[in-house]
């Protein structure tokens, strides 16, 4: 069997796996490392790669790796151009990592890489068209059409948290104003569940959980307190999923998927943020009533869809 390992560099941490051809995670191993400085986390890349390989069976061989990162990666799959939350620019990360591992390496958009293991993998293995939303610090988006990832024609296409839902709204990492991300982010619920506890006497419950201190909310705070039926955090999740729910429609008008996966740390939250989501798909796609309506489905890979997705990737380079 041949093997490829596949690699989610993190804002926070970074994690590997040996995937098999069936998209089986044979081992997995992860380890802390701020994306600030690429030097070092090309060298802890090698690290956390040689260690997993070590531990295979005798007479394994890894064939390939693939690594995927939050930001936009050029055509040649190659150099990390730009990265809205993150320091990277123009990186040539593939050029870095092949030295550093002695292997071919592709380099994959983090939601590309979750899209398309989905697709290949999870929540989208019955359909031929799919979009992928991740929902975490970020808005990440992929897009499989017709069978084959949608890169665009310099590799950036498929970045739907760039959208721009409010002309000259709330900032976004980007650069630009009132993007998609800056509404529809695990970021966003934090930022807008913090706004109104600040006033909203029905957050004194979730406040009470943040030691009083509003600034110490935090997302997993406020999904975990929806999921308890506290309203005021309810009311977050669903603004939250009304906001993707209207992102999803607008890309439907142009990519017309069969099914819409919605993954990220914030989709942990399921029906909870995904019916919302669904609620106001239906309400503003163009054409309801008149057209088959796309299925909203949560990721079924959770954390390890990038790793399997962009290790299928490195394998079909
Ligand atoms: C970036 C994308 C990334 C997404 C999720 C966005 O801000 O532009 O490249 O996929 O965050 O990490
Ligand atoms: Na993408
Ligand atoms: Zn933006």
């Amino acid at each position: 069997m041949t093997l490829t390992v596949g690699v989610d560099i993190g804002g926070t941490k970074i994690a590997a796996g040996v995937v098999g051809e069936g998209g089986q995670v044979l081992a997995r191993s992860r380890t802390r490392s701020p994306a600030t400085d690429p030097p070092e986390i090309v060298r802890t890349i090698g690290e956390l790669v040689r260690g997993l390989v070590a531990g295979l069976p005798e007479g394994s061989e890894v064939e390939a790796v693939g690594a995927s990162a939050a930001g936009f990666v050029d055509k040649q799959r190659s150099t990390l151009v730009f990265a809205p939350n993150l320091a990277w620019r123009d990186e040539p990360l593939r050029d870095h990592l092949e030295r550093e591992l002695d292997l071919p390496v592709v380099i994959e958009n983090d939601a590309n890489a979750a899209a398309w293991g989905e697709f290949r993998f999870g929540a989208g293995e019955d359909v031929d068209n799919l979009l992928m939303l991740t929902i975490g610090t970020g808005v990440g988006g992929g897009v499989v059409l017709d069978g084959e990832l949608g890169r665009g024609g310099f590799g950036m296409g498929g970045e739907v948290g760039h959208i721009t839902m409010v002309p000259d709204g709330v900032p976004c990492g980007c650069g630009n104003l009132g993007c998609l991300e800056s509404y529809g982010s695990g970021s966003a619920l934090v930022r807008t569940t913090r706004e109104h506890a600040a006033t909203d006497p029905g957050a004194a419950a979730l406040l009470e959980q943040a030691g009083g201190d509003v600034e110490k909310i935090t997302g997993p705070m406020v999904t975990a307190a929806a999921a308890a039926g506290d309203a005021f955090a309810t009311a977050r999740v669903v603004e939250l999923g009304e906001w993707i729910g209207r992102g999803v429609a607008t890309l439907t008008a142009v990519l017309d998927p069969n099914v819409v996966v919605i993954g990220g740390g914030v989709s942990e939250a399921g029906d909870l943020l995904l019916d919302p989501i669904r609620d106001s798909f239906a309400r503003h796609v163009t054409g309801r009533g008149h057209r088959p309506l796309a299925e909203v489905r949560g990721a079924l890979l959770g954390n390890a869809g990038g790793i399997v997705g962009v290790a299928d990737l490195a394998r079909r380079r």
